[in-house]
């Protein structure tokens, strides 16, 4: 989704701005605009299209020291030079970027055009422009804060004053805003990924709160203009980490350090004196971890795939009744809050705005909400009342891989910490510890299969649309391998119970559609056989994706993507490995880009 990175210090502005624009390509975007501040006088580029069509109409150089630019994805008109960021006021004096949505954008629009105000685009963020060169005041902090007591909406927003050198004025309700702490030097940002090559020191702003800043320093206060305070935190990556390290795709990288991202995600966290797990960000003694009577698990696309899988792991593991839920579903239909459940909200990035607003909603309603969150600090993990940090490292792909088997690797350690305090008995646990031990050099052996995979997808890379099918714990693989293959090869998937084909889905099986059939070694497996049988009566190609050693599954499947053996808690993150390799090969087979697909945005923060 859009993005902001601003500047004020002893630095030309324009590399900063550059470059920090580049960090911020992976969250997805269609336009981008630069403004920069010099000798009393602002300068503004925009371009729609990819970063390059920008960089085109940048000079080369500019001794500007403070400015700001933004990554446009279109929500209020269309992807066009007009439409993108930075917008500006009628006599160019004051420059905007906005992430997010005024929702009154009409009306005002309306208002200040019954003014003579000329609007130069269709967006709702030009009418902010607008508004703040319409509230003179002593500070330009000040005038930002009277403009938006006439706004509803979302913002994370940045704003320029042409008469005021070197000052930015930043403000939040709903969007992500961070101030990037440096020497002699001050960033904001929507994302710390865009400042970390400059500074680890952050603040993020809450809803509500206005900044301040120069390159000596900043302020911070509410819409009511108290004074507030903070200390920045150390963020817990370096710029390092956000390189591609020699892959091809940031998706590559990501599949293949998913041995070190689970490492990281169990660490310090099996107890094997107790044969538990630790999970001290719960916040929850082992008396208010028996109290819960259910757990429902909310997420929106993979979190959410990760939340069915998590459900299973705990109700299984610990036999305690749990559900997972689409985040927005959820928040839409008035549901139920009872003290005894215990909430949880999944998202690698901690700023979905579905996501958010339903964390909002259940505690709203006195809910006790956890989260499983990567991104340390985000709205999400500040918002909750404890839970667990994946600690996969940063994520860029705008397909999640690393994230999600995450995900899974922290419900695997609730389900165990759930457990202990009930029917799992201290065996039971011990062997469960054994096998998250294990984990991940299981995850690296089934990445071996990778050139494998590769000679599959060259085979399959001509179709046009593929089942997915798995049983019970299963099925959240289906749904995610079919996720992946659908956002970044564009091809149609569609994933079902494998109980569920004979019901419908099954009329569509014909030659052309292939359908990846995950088969764990369990006492589900004849009966899963019996699915495969079903397809190849229709002619249909079958792809097996199975840790068991079958003859069946050999005479049936056209193809087998094997995975090692393991114990059945880790079927479900184990067996997704070589679906993700699988989309992976098929969209690079297919000339796609990858790490940027169309339409998509890294973190969805608009509703
Ligand atoms: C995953 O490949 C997707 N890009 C998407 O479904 C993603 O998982 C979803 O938008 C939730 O993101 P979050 O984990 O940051 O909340």
């Amino acid at each position: 989704m859009c993005g902001i990175i601003a500047y004020s210090g002893h630095q030309a502005a324009l590399p900063i701005l550059r470059a920090g624009l580049r960090r911020l390509e992976y969250r997805g975007y269609d336009s981008a605009g630069i403004t920069l501040l010099a000798r009393s006088r602002l300068q503004t580029w925009r371009a729609a299209g990819k970063l390059d069509q920008l960089e085109s109409r940048l000079p080369e150089k500019n001794a500007a020291k403070c400015g700001m630019g933004h990554t446009r994805w279109a929500t209020h008109g269309a992807a066009t030079d007009e439409n993108a960021h930075p917008h500006l006021s009628p006599d160019g004096g004051i420059a905007i970027i906005h992430n997010g949505i005024i929702e009154n954008a009409m009306s005002l629009r309306a208002a200040l055009t019954a003014e003579g105000a000329v609007f130069a685009s269709d967006t709702d963020s030009e009418v902010l422009a607008h508004l703040v060169a319409q509230c003179p005041a002593d500070s330009l902090l000040e005038s930002v804060r009277q403009a938006l007591t006439r706004v509803h909406g979302t913002f994370g927003l940045v704003v320029m004053d042409a008469a005021r050198p070197g000052e930015l004025v930043a403000a939040r309700n709903g969007s992500p805003v961070i101030i990037g702490v440096g020497e002699r030097e001050m960033f904001i940002t929507s994302d710390a990924n865009a400042v970390i090559s400059h500074t680890r020191e952050v603040v993020h702003l809450e809803d509500g709160e206005l900044a301040a800043l120069d390159a000596r320093g900043f302020t911070l206060s509410t819409m009511d203009s108290a004074v507030t305070s903070r200390a920045p935190i150390t963020l817990d990556h370096d710029a390092e980490s956000l390189s591609r390290g020699g892959y091809a795709h940031y998706m590559l990288k990501e599949i293949m350090e998913q041995p070190e991202a689970l490492a990281r995600t169990l660490g310090g966290r099996l107890d094997r004196r107790f044969n538990t797990a630790h999970l001290g960000g719960l916040n929850l003694g082992p008396r208010e971890l028996l109290d819960i009577r259910r757990i429902k698990i909310l997420g929106c696309g993979s979190a959410y795939y990760a939340g069915i899988a998590g459900a299973n792991l705990v109700e299984s593991v610990a036999r305690l009744p749990a559900t997972a839920e689409p985040a927005a579903e959820f928040r839409y239909r008035n549901p139920l809050i009872e003290a005894d459940t215990l909430y949880i909200v999944v998202s690698q990035s901690g700023e979905t705005f579905d996501t958010l607003a339903a964390l909002r909603e259940i505690r709203r309603k006195g809910g006790r909400v956890i989260g499983v969150c990567n991104v340390v600090g985000s709205s999400i993990a500040r918002e909750v009342e404890g839970g667990i940090y994946m600690h996969a490292g940063p994520e860029v792909s705008v397909a999640s891989t690393k994230a999600f088997s995450s995900m899974l690797g922290c419900f695997m350690l609730l389900a165990l910490q759930l457990g202990r305090v009930r029917d799992v008995s201290p065996q039971q646990g011990g062997e469960m510890i054994a096998a998250l031990e294990a984990l991940p050099s299981l995850v690296d052996t089934a990445l071996g299969e990778s050139d494998a995979i590769a000679v599959l997808a060259a085979k399959y890379s001509g179709i046009r649309n593929a089942f997915y099918i798995g049983r019970t714990d299963a099925f959240p693989v289906a749904l995610e391998g079919a996720q992946k293959l659908k956002e970044i090869s564009y091809i149609h998937a569609e994933a079902y119970p494998a109980s569920e084909l004979k019901h419908g889905p099954l009329a569509l099986v014909d030659p052309e559609t292939p359908t990846m059939v995950v088969l764990p070694d369990n006492n589900l497996l004849p009966k899963s056989l019996s699915s495969l049988q079903e397809i190849r009566a229709r002619k249909g190609p079958v792809i097996a994706v199975t840790n068991a050693d079958h003859p069946e599954i050999h005479a049936l499947a056209d193809d087998v993507i094997t995975s090692p053996p393991c114990h059945p808690l880790l079927h479900p993150l184990v067996m997704g490995i070589g679906l993700q390799l699988f989309a992976y090969h098929m969209a690079v087979r297919m000339g796609r880009d990858v790490d940027q697909p169309r339409n998509l945005a890294k973190s969805v923060t608009v509703e």
